[in-house]
């Protein structure tokens, strides 16, 4: 079955970024000129989705009004021919995909978040893009793209990975694994935030899950986590690997955590150095920046 279906959790209390995020969600934290969930939006568009679920809470409606039409926006800058491209910057993320919104009524952790889009997703497999990491593929497929092929070849969920340095493991997770293929491997086990004693590979899940409709019931069936006083969706993956169900790709793009401070500076700088318009002038101001640092 064609996967054509996402969902896009954006309703953490992004407390890392505070207080930039205090009444800017920190999906719509800027990358140039761009928020960030408009990049991911982009990516799963180009991947095959046409339906996207953005899970989102209270305060987080500048997201919903940034895919809707600005009319008085969009009045201004029609036929003004000096301003064509900027009229056409403002309406492409209103036509990108069908988006639809769903609120998590109270911030429970990611695993509550996903539990939101069971309806929307109606019993086929779906990707999940996480909203605070964006990740560019310069050169190839978007990564949302790599794990839906690879659904779509072995037929069981997939997480997207990449090896991070090994003093970082206890920061996100590590995954037991055997390889399958070049870079796609079976998943045995995940330990979330291990102790370094605990790390038994370095690959860590960085943002982009392809998960099969049955993944509902096991959230259903995962054991709230006396430590964080909820469900944790790691432990609803660590069912599925059990069951046999569970592929990692080693993606080939790089990942961006706007979820943090470091994360949207490397984001920025990286970008702007790339961005057509402004690319080669902030390559002099940074070079610069770096020679006066001497
Ligand atoms: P994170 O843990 O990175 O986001 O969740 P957070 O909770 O905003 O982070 P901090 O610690 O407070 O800074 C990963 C993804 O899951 C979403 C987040 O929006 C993010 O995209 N999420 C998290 C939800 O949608 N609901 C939740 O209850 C928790």
């Amino acid at each position: 079955m064609k996967i054509t279906k996402a969902i896009i959790p954006a309703a953490g209390l992004g407390t890392r970024v505070l207080p930039a995020s205090k009444s800017v969600p920190k999906e719509m934290l800027n990358i140039v000129d761009k928020p960030a969930i408009q990049y991911i939006v982009e990516e799963a568009v180009a991947a095959g989705i046409t339906d996207i679920l953005i899970i989102t809470n209270r305060g987080k409606g500048a997201i919903e009004d940034h895919f809707d039409h600005s009319f008085e926006l969009e009045a201004n800058l029609k036929g003004n021919a000096s301003k064509k491209k900027i009229y056409d910057d403002v309406v492409y993320p209103s036509n990108l995909a069908n988006i639809y919104f769903i609120r998590q009524k109270e911030t429970k952790g990611l695993a509550n978040a996903i539990a939101c889009a069971e309806k929307f997703i109606g019993g086929e497999p779906f990707a999940i893009l996480y909203g605070d990491d964006v990740i560019a593929s310069p050169e190839g497929k978007p990564v949302i793209g790599q794990l839906i092929d690879a659904y779509e070849k072995y037929g069981v969920g997939c997480v997207g990975v990449k090896e991070v340095p090994r003093a970082e493991v206890p920061k996100y997770c590590s995954l037991d694994v055997t390889p399958l293929e070049e870079n796609i491997m079976s998943v045995h086990n995940i330990i979330e935030k291990p102790a370094p004693e605990q790390i038994v590979s370095c690959y860590s899940i960085l943002g982009r899950v392809v998960m099969p409709p049955s993944i509902f019931d096991y959230i259903r069936r995962t054991p709230t986590d006396e430590k964080h006083g909820e469900v944790l969706f790691t432990d609803s993956m660590v069912m599925l690997a059990r069951d046999g169900s569970l592929n990692a790709v080693d993606f080939d793009g790089k990942r961006y955590d706007m979820g943090n401070k470091l994360g949207i500076m490397k984001a920025n700088c990286e970008f702007a150095l790339n961005h057509e318009e402004i690319g080669e002038d902030f390559k002099e101001y940074l070079k610069q920046l770096v020679k006066d640092f001497d």
